[in-house]
């Protein structure tokens, strides 16, 4: 029945004429909770609100479908514009993108020349980026840019995903690039000829990934709301004498905001990615997929409206 529920909300969450709909009708489906406001203004109230509360952040532009020129260079000056901002305003935040958001699908040099614009700010402005990991068709591509980026900026990192059976192999090509990595699960539905099937499998290839990329002196991003690989991490830079400055927890915002407050509190580095914009609905169609147990509160929050 999840399996059932988590596959319908990803159907859902790429259909283009819902997401045409949503962008027109506003935030619904308890969507509020998961992403702060449609504007760059809601965004930055946002951060401001979180900063004060001891997290750092990284803020998500919102863009699904970008399928022509015009929207990739919008979506790049978006970027630019929130980069600006931050800085201006002194806010602690990052900024994660995607790189089909940017242009990838239409033509990679378009692609490329829209991060060359932002890295270029964001390095004079001393934001960092995040190249976001997206299916896996895209991660190949995803990680050679990153690479030739990489070699030219040092404000950028990227993400890779235990659910692949390559990021074990990844992780070491990437290594002399001493990257700044995210570790996550992954959030897309892949095919078993790419992917481990079973959790477990996910579960062990992730502790495995942040043991390598930590113990190879690189900084690392723990995000994960999963307690068991917290604890793992915890125990890990304890028993290496890991410095705190070579690794934080980060979590989406709205899940699981009492632990997040917790890590703080317990002396740790805690990121909340904070999405925001008018796309909200296929962002919000993945987050009800990967824990179905949040319809109850979507449905709540439809009944109150
Ligand atoms: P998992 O889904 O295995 O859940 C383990 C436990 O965590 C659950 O049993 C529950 O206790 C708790 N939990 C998990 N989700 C919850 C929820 N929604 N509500 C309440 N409790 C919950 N993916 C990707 O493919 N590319 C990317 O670039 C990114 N970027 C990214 C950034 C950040 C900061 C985070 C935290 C995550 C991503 N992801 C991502 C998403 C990631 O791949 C993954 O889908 C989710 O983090 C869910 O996996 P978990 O590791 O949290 O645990």
């Amino acid at each position: 029945m999840e399996q059932l529920l988590r596959n319908f909300f990803l159907f859902l969450g790429k259909n283009r004429r819902l997401t045409v709909l949503a962008k027109k009708y506003g935030m619904m489906f308890g969507a509020s909770r998961f992403v702060a406001g449609a504007t760059l203004e809601g965004a930055l109230k946002t951060i401001h609100e979180l900063n004060a509360q001891g997290f750092s952040v990284t803020i998500d532009h919102l863009g699904e479908f970008v399928d022509n020129e015009r929207e990739a260079c919008d979506m790049a000056d978006h970027c630019i514009q929130a980069i600006e901002a931050i800085a201006d305003r002194g806010l602690d935040s990052q900024l994660s993108l995607k790189l089909t958001s940017m242009g990838l699908d239409i033509d990679r040099e378009l692609a490329i020349s829209n991060m060359h614009r932002i890295l270029k700010v964001a390095q004079k402005r001393g934001v960092f980026i995040t190249i976001d990991m997206e299916d896996e068709p895209h991660c190949q591509i995803t990680l050679d840019i990153f690479k030739e980026l990489r070699a030219e900026y040092d404000n950028i990192g990227t993400v890779v995903q235990a659910y692949l059976y390559r990021t074990v192999d990844d992780l070491q090509d990437l290594n002399p690039y001493h990257p700044n990595l995210r570790i996550v699960k992954g959030a897309y539905k892949e095919p078993p000829e790419v992917a481990f099937p079973d959790k477990r499998d996910v579960d062990e290839n992730y502790k495995n990934l942040v043991t390598i990329h930590l113990l190879q002196g690189n900084y690392t991003a723990i995000a994960t709301h999963d307690e068991a690989m917290i604890q793992f991490a915890k125990k890990l830079v304890a028993e290496h004498q890991v410095p705190k400055d070579r690794f934080e927890f980060q979590m989406l915002y709205g899940i699981r905001p009492e632990r997040q407050k917790q890590i703080v509190e317990e002396g740790y580095k805690m990121r909340i990615y904070v999405p925001y914009g008018e796309d909200w609905y296929g962002y919000n169609m993945r987050r009800l997929a990967e824990r179905p147990a949040n319809v109850a509160f979507v449905l709540k929050g439809m009944l109150k409206r």
